[in-house]
């Protein structure tokens, strides 16, 4: 929320949306107006089922990053760990070029994901804050991350894929970016309170996720 600032009177695209989560947050925010869409017809249901007992007037579309084309251009687009899914350097920019053509010119994208930064077979165990990354094939372009999350009511895995920060500059800027920051972690006051800070140290050391800033 510190990257994306006060969204008050803009057009948010929230960009593979899962169940809704930050579209909701954005829209509690002051956002005018909201669309959700994520390539899952699963994920949609749950956010419409959301909507539907909770209603802020969001709209959730089931699409592809890639290929969403609104006749009205946003504002501001942004992606909770969609480009991570990108398995080669084509994805990304089918993505990337996917998420440009969504915004107005002079529009942001801000987007978390897997950290392009860290070198996965030396990071250290994340197990203490509730997930471990774990790699089955030699590090380079494309090597898969599964992420196992340790939850109260049990365990899931997702795959994320490595692609380097370099295919991610490029992707941008031939999209037409016209500027891209990259952004670390911080630590909230919640986090810093409940657990100090040498208690999250291994993931601030080695983070795991990184956010990118990119300006059309
Ligand atoms: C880890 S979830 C994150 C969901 C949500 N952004 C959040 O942080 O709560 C990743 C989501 O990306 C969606 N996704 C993956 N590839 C996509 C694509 N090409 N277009 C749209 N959504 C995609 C998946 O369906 C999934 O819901």
């Amino acid at each position: 929320m510190q990257l994306i600032g006060d969204p008050t009177g803009k057009s948010v695209l929230d960009v593979a949306c899962g169940e809704g989560f930050y579209s909701r947050m954005l829209k509690q925010c002051g956002a005018t107006s909201v669309t959700g869409v994520d390539l899952s017809v699963g994920m949609i249901e749950l956010a419409i089922q959301q909507e539907e007992i909770n209603q802020q007037g969001i709209q959730f579309l089931v699409a592809d990053a890639r290929e969403y084309n609104p006749s009205e251009k946003y504002d501001l687009v942004i992606a909770a760990y969609l480009l991570n899914y990108a398995h080669n350097q084509q994805e990304l920019q089918e993505m990337c070029d996917g998420i440009a053509r969504c915004l107005n010119p002079g529009g942001r994208f801000i987007t978390v994901n897997c950290s392009p930064f860290l070198h996965f077979p030396t990071a250290p165990s994340y197990r203490k804050y509730g997930f471990e990354t774990i790699l089955t094939a030699p590090w380079g372009e494309g090597t898969p991350i599964t992420w196992r999350f340790h939850l109260s009511d049990g365990v899931f895995e997702l795959e994320n894929y490595h692609l380097n920060q370099a295919m991610h500059e490029e992707a941008f800027h031939r999209a037409g970016f016209k500027k891209t920051a990259w952004h670390k972690p911080q630590l909230s006051p919640d986090g810093l309170k409940l657990q100090g800070h040498s208690f999250w140290s291994d993931f601030f050391e080695h983070s795991p996720v990184a956010f990118i800033e990119c300006t059309k």
